[in-house]
């Protein structure tokens, strides 16, 4: 049995078109100093013929080659997106042929929690001896459920897609995670289609949204450090969902960590749902902050609402 599943290997990509709070604001009616105060987000990035496979690929490629294995070693894929390319098969199966892979594929949906989740099953699968090598891959094309006439929703999602390898390990790598959720406040954050007709777009009470955020994040942050005996001066890192800077800042805040501490990179793509932790995650590993041994925590919260914490010691 592994006792612990560790990542080896950390990739993203973000599409080459950016569009800048400016640009946005030609359209609808909003400001740069708006967006910024009230979110952090300077610009997001978008896709123009790109797929949600063709962005998983690039993250999954730089992961596995960072990882330094043959992706024919991978036991597991596991794609966690919003913005499947297809009603079915799974995107996941695109990807898996993609990138010249052959074990078993499968997506998985929890909107802006899904990389927590999608990392939580395959650490179970790693535990279990079930995989050894896993690839999860957070990927996502938002761009094309936006309303980009509403202004309340509209300024704040982006696409992008990051990746991670886990393998099995003995000595370290996922130390607690835990997963929430709760299936009532559906009205809140949702698209609102039922695939019937049309393709819906996404509608937020995003105040309501803000503060069960800050709310919950605050409390599992707690409540991850206490279960896991970890001071949080002893805290190398947080690497949240990048939603929101003031819900970052929060959390943060009730744990008593320093934004020092707290890895940021929203102002680069805003809200990539699924993308956005392992996106943080690789730009701080290549840029060199995080490094290996720290003790990492990744939290976040999406529709459902569905939210979920996991420490790692990296
Ligand atoms: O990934 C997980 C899911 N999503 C989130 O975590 C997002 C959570 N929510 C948020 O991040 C914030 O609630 C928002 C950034 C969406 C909004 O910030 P807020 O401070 O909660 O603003 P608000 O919704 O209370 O709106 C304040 C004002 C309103 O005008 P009035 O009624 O005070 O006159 C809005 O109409 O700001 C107005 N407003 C805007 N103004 C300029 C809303 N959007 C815009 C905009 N530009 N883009």
């Amino acid at each position: 049995m592994n006792k612990f599943a560790r990542i080896i290997g950390t990739g993203s990509y973000l599409p080459p078109t950016v569009i800048t709070n400016d640009d946005l604001a030609k359209t609808i009616n909003t400001t740069n100093e708006w967006i910024v105060a009230r979110t952090g987000i300077k610009q997001r990035h978008k896709v123009t013929n790109e797929t949600t496979c063709d962005l998983a690929e690039k993250a999954a490629n730089r992961a596995l080659e960072m990882a330094g294995i043959n992706v024919k070693d991978l036991d597991l894929i596991i794609l966690a997106t919003t913005t499947a390319d297809k009603i079915f098969p799974a995107t996941a199966t695109i990807l898996q042929t993609a990138i010249g892979a052959s074990c078993p594929a499968f997506d998985l949906q929890s909107v802006c929690s899904g990389f927590i989740f999608a990392l939580t099953t395959a650490e179970q699968y790693i535990k279990a001896s079930a995989a050894n090598k896993v690839l999860v891959v957070g990927s996502e094309t938002l761009s094309r459920i936006v309303n980009w006439n509403d202004r309340s929703t509209a300024v704040l999602f982006g696409d992008g897609a990051g990746a991670v390898v886990l393998s099995g390990s003995d000595n370290t790598g996922i130390l607690y995670s835990k997963l929430f959720s709760d299936g009532k406040y559906l009205s809140s954050l949702q698209v609102s289609n039922n695939y019937i007709n049309e393709v819906g777009f996404i509608e937020m009470s995003g105040n309501e949204v803000f503060k069960i955020a800050v709310n919950r994040l605050s409390s599992l942050a707690e409540k991850t450090l206490k279960e896991t005996n970890l001071n949080s001066n002893k805290l190398d890192w947080i690497v949240p969902h990048q939603a929101n800077i003031r819900i970052i800042s929060a959390v943060a805040k009730r744990i008593k960590t320093p934004m020092n501490k707290v890895i940021v990179t929203l102002e680069n793509h805003g809200n990539t749902s699924a993308a956005s932790i392992p996106l943080a995650l690789d730009t701080a590993v290549r840029d060199g902050r995080i490094k290996r041994g720290d003790y990492l925590l990744f939290e976040g919260i999406g529709a459902g609402f569905s939210w979920g914490s996991i420490l790692i010691q990296f």
